[in-house]
């Protein structure tokens, strides 16, 4: 069973603080959900386990069964077994979908060995038929020309590939139909095991009725706020945010709140300024 333990992390990019001392812990065989207004810095940390160069750690650590997750490359995070579906999964043109996915989990393999391709096809097929994907998406250049929905369960297919410890799934639901959803939800829930720690980033309940969660934690001013269980995420999708806002004394949810007030103050001056031209 892995644990992924973040303590205190800090994060920023171009010199503006995004994350702002976020504590979590996951561990293998537990479900958890991070919700929380727009902007609120959760795609952030998502990046930031996985190890996105933009943004600079200034402070807390990241550590996966007892090693330090900072001091990874991306691929070596990987290859440690941490996966991220991702909120807008890139376009590769000239790298076929199956080719992708081969490539990642043969460096996942003993040095020198590679997975046989019979195997790859078998399980490649079964994950296709299971997530009922087009059949032509393999040999197609990864995510180009994607519709939304198929990007994302194409990220579903990659995890189910890889047989992540640790999967972080950004978004996952955006842009699913309601069936495909249901598909998503579902291959999900039969991926949970105690060696899975699983982080669903959500705004809506809708795919948590397919995965049971057990600690739903809301995001806000880029460290969480709030934790609880299945309950806060109804409470959420009946009320909003408010109430947690109103609780917690917190005006403004964003990260960046200092420097939008300084923005309005400097314009209305401006502004003032002309008139009095
Ligand atoms: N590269 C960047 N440069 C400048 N600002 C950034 C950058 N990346 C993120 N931000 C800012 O950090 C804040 C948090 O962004 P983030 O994507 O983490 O939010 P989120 O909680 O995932 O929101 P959403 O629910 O809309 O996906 C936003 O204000 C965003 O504009
Ligand atoms: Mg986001």
């Amino acid at each position: 069973m892995s644990i992924l333990l973040i303590k205190n992390l800090y994060a920023e990019v171009d010199g503006k603080e995004i994350l702002k001392g976020v504590n979590l812990e996951i561990k293998g065989g537990e479900t958890h959900a991070i919700m929380g207004p727009n902007g609120t810095g959760k795609s952030t940390l998502a990046s930031v386990i996985m190890g996105h160069p933009k943004f600079i750690i200034t402070k807390g650590e990241i550590i996966l069964d007892g090693k330090n997750v900072l001091d990874m490359a991306v691929d070596e995070r990987s290859r440690a077994g941490i996966f991220l579906g991702m909120q807008n999964p890139a376009e590769v043109p000239g790298v076929t979908n199956s080719d992708f996915i081969k490539t990642a989990m043969n460096t996942r393999s003993e040095e020198g060995k590679s997975i046989s391709l019979f195997k790859f096809i078998i399980q490649y097929d079964k994950a296709v038929k299971e997530l009922k994907m087009n059949e032509d998406l393999p040999h197609r250049y990864l995510n180009e020309g994607f519709s939304g929905g198929e990007k994302k369960r194409n990220e579903i297919l990659q995890m189910k590939m890889l047989n992540p410890k640790i999967a972080i799934l950004d978004e996952i639901d955006s842009g699913l139909d309601v069936d495909a959803l249901k598909i998503v939800g579902e291959n999900i829930t039969k991926m949970k095991s105690p060696d899975l720690g699983l982080l669903l980033i959500t705004h809506y309940q809708r795919l948590l009725e397919y995965i049971s969660t057990d600690y739903v934690h809301v995001m806000m001013q880029g460290r969480i706020v709030k934790s609880g269980d299945q309950k806060l995420i109804e409470r959420i999708d009946q009320e909003g945010y408010d109430w947690i806002k109103e609780e917690l004394g917190i005006d403004d949810e964003r990260v960046f709140i200092e420097e939008e007030e300084e923005r309005i103050i400097l314009g209305t001056c401006a502004t003032k300024e002309a008139l009095d031209l």
